[in-house]
């Protein structure tokens, strides 16, 4: 897939899919930008983009539940490069709770998960339209039913709208040349659970359950989910747009 020349901007790009995301899209010689909050993580995964084609990405630490840092992503990608050509919507948190824990757990992954996704990608727009570009949302199962076993409403509940906005968002920019699509997760190995809160041993328990519990008797890795991202955003998906990808290992079927 070739990817020669464009601009690939991928949020959540310090860790997991995003970073091997960002690999991928460097092996594919593509100039990506790294958006994330952890600065030493960017700044490794800038080195490992670099190694590839000695093509420096642009880095930009940047919260995405602030709107003037939302604001940067773009003013600053344009400065350096001109043009975008594909958003990656991967940054994600996931906020765990019940309806018992307050709506604050919600407006923490709305904040996240939705609004900044809204934001970022109504600025990006006007770039993406001038380059036929293209959006890929990074979703999740737990869009499409619910988690079990774990309290994970505010997770679910913002998953969900992302879709919603996704396949409206297509709508609304098909017109334009440009495509929007969904790439929705099951269980990866990545550090998002331990981020969720969970321990170690309750991950490697986690871990566990999922190998057993999947028709496949795995788990995805974030290369694999990247390898879907890549494929969507590529010219040769020409035709798709509004669609929402599952790669669960059959996570959804049982
Ligand atoms: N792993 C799974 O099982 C799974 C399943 C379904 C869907 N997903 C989805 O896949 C996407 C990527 O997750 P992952 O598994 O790769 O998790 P991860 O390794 O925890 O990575 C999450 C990334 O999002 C960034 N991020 C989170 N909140 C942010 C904020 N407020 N501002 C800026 N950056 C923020 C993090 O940046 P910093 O670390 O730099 O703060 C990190 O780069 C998420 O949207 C997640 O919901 C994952
Ligand atoms: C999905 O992509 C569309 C188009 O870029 C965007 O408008 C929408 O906000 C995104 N949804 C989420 C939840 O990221
Ligand atoms: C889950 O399965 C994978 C390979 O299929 C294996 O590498 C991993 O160690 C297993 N994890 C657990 C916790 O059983």
């Amino acid at each position: 897939m070739d990817f020669n020349n464009k601009v690939i901007v991928i949020t959540g790009a310090s860790s997991g899919i995003g970073a091997a995301a960002a690999l991928l899209y460097a092996k594919q010689s593509a100039k990506v930008v790294l958006v994330g909050r952890n600065e030493e993580s960017l700044n490794k995964v800038a080195k490992q983009c670099e190694d590839i084609k000695g093509f420096k990405p642009l880095v930009i630490k940047a919260e995405l539940s602030n709107d003037d840092d939302v604001q940067s992503i773009v003013t600053k990608t344009i400065d350096k490069f001109g043009h975008i050509d594909v958003l990656v919507n991967n940054a994600g948190v996931g906020t765990r709770g019940s309806i018992f824990d307050g709506v604050e757990l919600l407006d923490r992954a709305i904040a996240t998960n939705l609004r900044a996704v809204y934001h970022l990608t109504s600025l990006a727009a006007p770039h993406l339209i001038k380059t036929k570009g293209n959006i890929v949302n990074v979703s999740s199962v737990a869009a499409l039913r619910p988690i079990k076993d774990v309290d994970y409403l505010p997770y679910c509940v913002s998953k969900a709208a992302l879709d919603q906005f996704t396949r409206c968002v297509a709508l609304e920019l098909g017109r334009h040349g440009v495509r929007v699509n969904s790439v929705n997760p099951g269980g990866t190995r990545t550090p998002f659970a331990e981020t969720a809160g969970f321990s170690k041993q309750q991950v490697s328990e986690l871990y566990k359950n999922r190998n057993e519990s999947y028709p496949l008797g795995k788990m995805a890795e974030s290369e694999e989910v990247a390898d879907l991202i890549l494929y969507l955003s590529n010219d040769r998906a020409r035709s798709i747009t509004g669609s929402i990808y599952v790669i669960d290992n059959g996570e959804i079927l049982v």
